[in-house]
């Protein structure tokens, strides 16, 4: 940087540590800004939200992530961490600005709408008062960062040294505080040394514990980040058609996702058959590359996601199918309890969420469905204000023809079976992440719904013992 007010002239000797912004204080910003404050730096965390920023100055989490409220309270006390609605003040008062607004799907397309991020690239850049690297964490579509690289040169007053690097974040909701303080791995995308310098200051205690860094150009950097999410809902998306086969073989889907996952080339992680995936990243950013994908004449990697998405979304049809069956071909005026609202455990994200778009669908054909979530209440409430929301697991249960678990919390998989059971009027339940111990909940009573080879195996029982057991078991057609 040749800047007159470099950060070296800025904070005199070496032992400094650059001033931070952060733009954007969502999950992932709220999250970095605290995390960066627990590293030891001067944070101000920005957002347009007035609401947001007054919550989170007064250390709450407007959303559900364990142990972040903790670490925003500790950092927000000690003076280390503020938010502010004021952008020009937070620009002036750092060195590096982290971009972690939100790059959500456009409307009526697949590809990613970067309005957010163009607009904070812009406004810091043109509110610089000295040398300073903004750098994006934001998911982008490969291209972008070169793009406001170019923005950024032209946007910065004069005399000021303006750089722009990719640095793509990788947490997970649930574990967001762990993944931010100790990351898998730091990519580092179009740093000049200089830059390169600054941000290996930033990382400095990660980079401590043996932390890996990736320094690329922009390009690789913004591929790294949602070729990692391609692949992951890739995973759970063979997994996923590799279940249907099991369904209509009669195979363990569960079993064989064990014996895969022992193979460390497999790996278990991700291979849990089920509704499938959802959330604010994955399926946007999916349908981003492969709209990116196409644009560029990437054709196979358009059509490998596309076929990803299908299956994807198919789990979601194929439950709604599996609950019309199981209530004998309708479930008009029938009362469907289900457990599960956010779109994974450990958080109260429903964006984009399978098990509230299961139980909107089945509401929308007539059933009386009862969602009960342990922390996605209000968030669900607030995107499904015509569902009704029990306060508890039991009411959920309370007089149900039919039990759906669509998001796997712990409180579901630890719940007691038969007491749970002597609250519905039927103990029909369909286990739609798999997590339950099915034989302990059979043996309380609960009747899960039988696959078409399960249903041909016991009529071959049957025929074979000459018998003619009447079993009050619904079959459920593969879809
Ligand atoms: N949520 C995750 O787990 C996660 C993980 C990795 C990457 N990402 C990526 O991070 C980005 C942010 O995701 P998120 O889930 O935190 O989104 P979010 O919607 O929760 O947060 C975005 C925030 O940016 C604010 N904002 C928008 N424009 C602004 C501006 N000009 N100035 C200041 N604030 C502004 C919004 O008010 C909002 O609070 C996305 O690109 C996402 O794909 C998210």
């Amino acid at each position: 940087m040749a800047g007159l007010t470099s950060f070296d002239e800025r904070h005199g000797d070496g032992a400094a540590r650059p001033a931070i912004s952060v733009i954007g204080t969502g999950y992932l910003g709220a999250t970095h800004a605290a995390a960066m404050a627990e590293m030891g730096f001067d944070v101000i965390g920005v957002d347009v939200d007035p609401a947001k920023v007054a919550a989170l100055s007064a250390g709450i989490i407007p959303f559900f992530e364990p142990g972040l409220p903790e670490l925003l309270q500790k950092h927000v006390a000690s003076g280390r961490l503020r938010f502010t609605t004021d952008l020009a003040e937070a620009t002036a008062l750092s060195d590096v600005h982290f971009i972690c607004v939100g790059t959500p799907q456009q409307r009526g397309s697949n590809a990613a709408d970067l309005r957010f991020v163009d607009t904070a690239v812009e406004q810091v850049a043109r509110a610089l008062t000295h040398d300073g690297v903004i750098v994006g964490k934001s998911t982008v579509p490969v291209g972008t960062a070169a793009r406001l690289q170019r923005l950024v040169s032209l946007l910065a007053p004069a005399g000021i040294d303006a750089e722009l690097a990719w640095n793509p974040e990788f947490l997970r909701e649930g574990k967001a505080v762990g993944d931010t303080l100790h990351p898998d791995r730091i990519v580092l995308g179009g740093a000049s040394e200089r830059s390169e310098a600054l941000l290996r200051m930033v990382y400095a205690a990660p980079i401590a514990e043996g932390t890996p860094v990736v320094v690329c150009d922009l390009p690789t950097a913004e591929l790294v980040k949602v070729s990692a999410n391609a692949f992951l809902a890739t995973k759970i998306s063979f997994i996923n058609s590799i279940s249907e086969l099991c369904d209509l073989a009669g195979a363990d889907v569960s079993v064989l996702a064990d014996a895969l996952g022992h193979d460390v080339r497999i790996g278990r992680q991700f291979l849990n058959a089920g509704l499938g995936f959802g959330g604010g990243c994955l399926p946007k950013d999916i349908r981003a590359l492969m709209f990116r994908a196409t644009e560029l004449g990437a054709h196979s990697a358009a059509s490998l996601l596309q076929q990803v998405d299908e299956i994807n979304m198919g789990r979601r049809q194929r439950i709604i199918e599996q609950a019309v069956e199981a209530l004998g071909g309708s479930v008009l005026n029938r009362r469907i309890g289900v457990l599960g609202a956010a779109f994974k455990p450990n958080t109260d994200d429903v964006r984009d969420s399978p098990a509230l778009n299961v139980a909107a669908a089945l509401h929308l054909r007539g059933a009386q469905v009862v969602v009960y979530d342990p922390e996605a209440m209000d968030t669900a409430r607030r995107l499904f204000p015509t569902l009704s929301y029990g306060e508890s697991m039991t009411d959920a249960a309370r007089g149900a023809d039919l039990v759906l678990v669509l998001t796997e919390w712990t409180e579901f998989i630890e719940a007691d079976a038969a007491e749970l059971a002597s609250f519905a009027t039927s103990t029909l339940i369909i286990d739609g992440r798999n997590c339950l111990d099915r034989a302990a909940w059979e043996s309380a009573g609960w009747i899960f719904p039988q696959t078409p080879a399960a249903v041909d195996a016991q009529q071959q029982e049957i025929v074979g013992s000459r018998t003619t057991r009447a079993r009050n078991i619904p079959a459920i057609a593969a879809s």
